[in-house]
């Protein structure tokens, strides 16, 4: 049998498929399918082994929405993703429950290719029994932090302004002040103080005001109160700053914002996790401390996963973007994978080594830096942070 992933495309129009099926013939590592419509996409998934499918939504007869509807019962492992021509409000609510994903359509092939790798990652760790063992133990998994649920909703709105953007972020005030907190500190590289949410969405636009509410939303999950003795939340959020700094800096320019983002969640795993199961932690710390190896090692030998993969089935669950997901799983190994440049894995990876309140890798060399040719990257960032001053 063929051991390679499979990959089923459905689309009603001949056209895009034959494009599709040009586009991809050099991705031989994949047993790539294609239907032209939900009937011929069943009996593909009725007949199993399908890893992903991705389908159109505006289909005649049975839509996408149908079709993924369908395929969560007759093929449940299988990541299902939706392309769409729009972004339709009620449509992508009613895709909500069954699409891991939306792609607006057209997809450049490159983009394609890496969508399908990240789905392809996270839909081994939701089969990872280790993961499910770990996860099984904490009794409710957090739930996509509300505020950012909601100011989702606003920005997916065409209409929205600028008031009602402020309103939903000041609505919740621990998310606001840590927002405001990561903007004004040091490796953000604001050259004032930013000092109201109004003031935030205008100096850094809404796109990016998005994800700090996301990562405020995920940190405020975990009280200090909650960790174990031996992790201290403070330095858990100085490491993060300073890592999606790092991270923004090194990425290459349409990876930056991602890398941003990816950096600031790279550890939440393990805050979430540590502070769910805090006995289960603490030694672990311990021990990695003690014995001078990265937690992740530790964490690999006693339970058979990482705080990386713990973090990134997590918000893979939440629908985070694929990227942004793959950048955190990846976070201590992304040199074992291949990279397209240096995109968020790899730019979140040497920023964590490069961190000074890291604690996990050793740094990398000014070598591997130059090798990679972000090395003058990284020093004008380590200027920028000098010139600024600490945190
Ligand atoms: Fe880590
Ligand atoms: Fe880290």
């Amino acid at each position: 049998m063929d051991a390679r992933s499979r990959i089923l495309f459905v689309d009603d129009e001949p056209q895009i498929l034959r494009s599709l099926r040009r586009g991809l013939r050099r991705y031989d590592r994949w047993d790539l399918r294609f239907a032209d419509g939900a009937e011929q996409a069943l009996e593909e998934l009725r007949s199993g082994g399908v890893d992903v499918l991705i389908s159109d939504v505006t289909m005649p007869g049975t839509d996408g929405v149908e079709l993924l509807t369908v395929a969560r019962e007759v093929c449940p492992d299988a990541m299902r993703i939706l392309m769409s021509g729009t972004t339709e409000g009620r449509l992508i609510m009613r895709a909500v429950p069954v699409a891991h994903r939306f792609l607006d359509k057209p997809v450049g092939i490159r983009d394609l290719a890496r969508i399908i790798e990240d789905a392809l990652t996270l839909r081994e760790l939701l089969a990872d029994p280790n993961i499910r063992t770990v996860v099984g133990k904490v009794s409710a998994l957090p739930s996509l932090p509300r505020t950012f649920a909601d100011l989702t909703r606003v920005l997916d709105d065409p209409n929205h302004n600028l008031d009602q953007v402020v309103r939903v972020v000041e609505r919740d005030p621990g998310v606001s002040a840590r927002v405001l907190h990561i903007v004004n500190s040091a490796f953000f590289g604001t050259a004032r103080r930013i000092a109201s949410v109004e003031d935030a969405v205008r100096h850094i636009g809404t796109g990016l005001l998005r994800d700090l509410v996301l990562v405020a939303g995920v940190l405020r999950l975990v009280e200090d109160g909650d960790l174990p003795a031996n992790v201290s939340m403070r330095v858990e959020v100085a490491h993060a700053i300073e890592v999606a700094s790092g991270a923004r800096a090194i990425a290459d320019e349409p990876h930056k914002l991602a890398a941003f983002t990816a950096g600031l969640l790279h550890d939440a795993g393990m805050l979430l996790f540590a502070a769910e199961l805090p006995d289960l932690w603490a030694p672990m710390v311990d021990r990695a401390r003690a014995e001078g190896v990265p937690l992740h090692e530790v964490e690999r030998q006693q339970l058979g996963v990482t705080h990386a993969e713990l973090g990134g089935y997590l918000f893979g669950i939440w629908g985070l973007p694929g990227d942004i997901v793959t950048a955190v799983v990846d976070h201590h190994t992304a040199l074992e994978r291949s990279h397209d440049g240096v995109d968020a894995s790899l730019a979140v990876h040497l920023a964590d080594r490069l961190s000074g309140l890291g604690r996990e890798e050793p740094p990398p060399s000014e070598d591997m830096l130059a090798a990679f040719g972000v090395a003058d990257r990284v020093a004008a960032w380590r200027r920028e942070v000098d010139a600024a001053g600490e945190p």
